[in-house]
């Protein structure tokens, strides 16, 4: 199976590590728009092969898209990311264009291939994808949930000190610093809900910090994360290329589900082969319907920006 991942940055970088690492593609191609880059941080990771011990091949590519042709999969993280104090939503006049152009090149020349769309507002260039191309649904996936989610469990496992692994939980909505929704009621220790063990106020923390996981990440580095985007998008490449049907939240096209329309957003999805094989509608309580509702709202008002950037 052969993966392109577009955009040779941080994300891109630890996308391919992560992939060749885990050893269940067979070629993974790296382009960038900057001359030589794709093909040192290329070298550079096919240099740790006998190291890591995988059979992956990785080669990298100067914005020569014929280098992807027949991809399987594509990852689109090409774009800026955001620097301290900025929104994901303030990305967007810069990212359209370049996302839309990628796309295209891309499906050019893999015409079967499954899109994971990274860049931000990663809601808002999911539906510009889906836009763009006009493919069907299951095939334009926005990575966002899973990345969330991983944050979630990771702040859950710090207030309730215990290992992350003994932690499942989710976080829906849109991939935005106020329009996440991390799942509380519904998140668990080892089965047992965790707000048998958090008072309502540290859960109430928890989902805080977690919303905000990116822009403290930010602030922090100087500029956005890479290991855990890198991580959550290597696993729902691997869910594709091995069928696994794992669920992920991922940012979807919804046409009726959750009461949602024409709008791409995090809901809960089956992947597997075909991208999204299903949308998992799970009973939301009439808070978290609100809180959806408003978070598509918000999606919904960086979507209507796509016209004018665009023009
Ligand atoms: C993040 O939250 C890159 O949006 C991504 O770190």
């Amino acid at each position: 199976m052969k993966v392109t991942i577009v955009g040779a940055g941080a994300v891109g970088a630890s996308c391919a590590e992560y992939i060749a690492i885990k050893d269940f593609a067979s070629e993974v191609v790296i382009v960038d728009i900057k001359e030589n880059f794709a093909e040192g941080k290329a070298m550079d990771l096919m240099q740790t092969a006998t190291l890591n011990g995988f059979d992956t091949k990785i080669t990298g590519s100067t914005n020569d898209y014929s280098k992807t042709a027949n991809s399987d999969v594509a990852v689109i993280t090409s774009g800026i990311p955001r620097k301290p104090g900025m929104t994901r939503e303030e990305l967007i006049g810069i990212n359209a264009g370049i996302v839309q152009t990628v796309a295209k090149s891309i499906l050019e020349h893999s015409p079967n291939v499954i899109f994971i769309v990274v860049s931000n507002p990663m809601d808002t260039m999911t539906y510009l994808t889906h836009k763009a191309l006009g493919l069907p649904k299951n095939r334009i996936i926005g990575m966002g949930g899973a990345l969330d989610s991983a944050r979630f469990k990771y702040r859950l496992a710090e207030a309730l000190d215990c290992p992350a692994s003994d932690v499942d939980g989710m976080v829906i909505g849109g991939h935005s610093d106020t329009g996440m929704i991390p799942l509380t009621r519904l998140a668990v220790r080892n089965s047992v809900p965790v707000t048998k063990f958090l008072s309502e106020e540290r859960l109430q923390e928890v989902a805080e910090a977690t919303k905000v996981g990116g822009a403290t990440l930010t602030k922090m580095l100087g500029t956005s994360a890479w290991y855990a985007p890198g991580a959550a998008v290597s696993s729902l490449v691997q869910s594709i290329v091995c069928n696994q049907k794992k669920m992920f939240p991922c940012s979807a096209m919804l046409e009726g589900e959750y009461n949602l329309n024409d709008i791409c957003i995090g809901v809960p999805c089956i992947i597997g082969k075909n991208g999204i094989e299903e949308i998992v509608s799970i009973d939301l309580s009439e808070a978290e319907s609100d809180k959806l509702q408003n978070s598509a709202e918000a999606v919904r008002k960086t979507n209507g920006l796509l016209e004018e950037v665009l023009s």
